[in-house]
């Protein structure tokens, strides 16, 4: 069961343990800040060997513990050793926010399998590995837990050259509603968070030139996001505001995918 707990609006995570994947830079970063600006202790998982230098720097600036674990979504080991490493440090984990992420477009003629298998194996495999190894941790636990899993607006609409991308995401989707349907008996909420383009790395490199241009006219918005904007939403389902959410997969697209 999903518990109640009285609502105050105040978005808190106050003594909670929170792992963001995929926290060393762009909206990863941006979550973990939040979750600490908010209380809670924040592990910076990444692929990435600067998640110390992010987790210090977050340290400093909310006065809250930090650690950076070097993690690769792709190895099992790996994502072991982060759980552990977790728990040995904070003695539990209570939130998850899950976002490691690859994009390399193609025209769906041309994409090599070896790039779609990848995007599937970081996007969609990975992050499901992560799910799974932390929910065991949460289940043992027996306190319930968040998870919250960073998808896309590909999820829903068609893009241009997304086809490797678009397969990984919308396997994620279906992914969230299994989780949220076989966890919430252990009062783990699962839901994504689905973005349009978000002004980060990955943005970038995906969105240049005309098609950015093209791109930002179609939002109605007429502007890509900001990550603050996103971590908002993934904050929003971390805490006990969002305690009857689950399998949800909530846009945050500017207005994109209205049409
Ligand atoms: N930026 C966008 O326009 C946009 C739009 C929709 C969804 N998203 C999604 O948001 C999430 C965050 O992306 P971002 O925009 O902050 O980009 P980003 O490139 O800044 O962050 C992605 C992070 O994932 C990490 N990562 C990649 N492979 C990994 C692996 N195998 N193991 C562990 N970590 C790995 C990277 O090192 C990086 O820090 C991704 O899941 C992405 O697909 C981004």
């Amino acid at each position: 069961m999903i518990q109640y707990e009285k609502v105050t609006g105040d978005f808190r995570l106050d003594g909670k343990v929170a792992i963001v994947v995929g926290g060393a830079g762009g909206i990863g970063e941006a979550t973990a800040r939040m979750y600490a600006d908010k209380g809670a202790k924040v592990v910076i998982a990444d692929c990435k060997d600067t998640v110390g230098e992010v987790a210090a720097s977050i340290a400093a600036d909310y006065g809250t513990e930090t650690l950076g674990i070097v993690c690769d979504v792709t190895s099992a080991e790996s994502v072991k050793n982060c759980v552990e490493k977790t728990v040995e440090r904070f003695g539990e984990i209570n939130v998850l926010a899950n976002m490691p992420g690859f994009v390399e477009l193609e025209n769906a003629e041309d994409i090599s399998i070896d790039i779609v298998e990848k995007h599937i194996n970081i996007n969609a495999i990975g992050v499901f590995r992560v799910c799974q190894a932390v929910a065991n941790q949460m289940i043992k636990q027996g306190k319930g837990g968040k998870i919250v899993c960073v998808t896309s607006q590909a999820d829903f609409i068609a893009i241009d050259k997304h086809v490797g991308y678009t397969m990984s995401k919308a396997a994620v989707v279906g992914m969230i509603k299994v989780l949220a349907l076989e966890w919430a008996e252990f009062g783990i909420n699962v839901n994504g968070v689905a973005p349009t383009v978000v002004n980060t790395y990955m943005g970038e490199k995906a969105w240049q030139g005309k098609v950015k241009d093209d791109m930002i006219q179609k939002i109605p918005a007429h502007r890509f996001a900001e990550t603050d904007e996103i971590a908002a939403a993934v904050l929003f389902l971390s805490c006990k505001e969002s305690n009857m959410i689950t399998g949800e997969d909530l846009v945050v697209d500017g207005g994109f995918t209205i049409y």
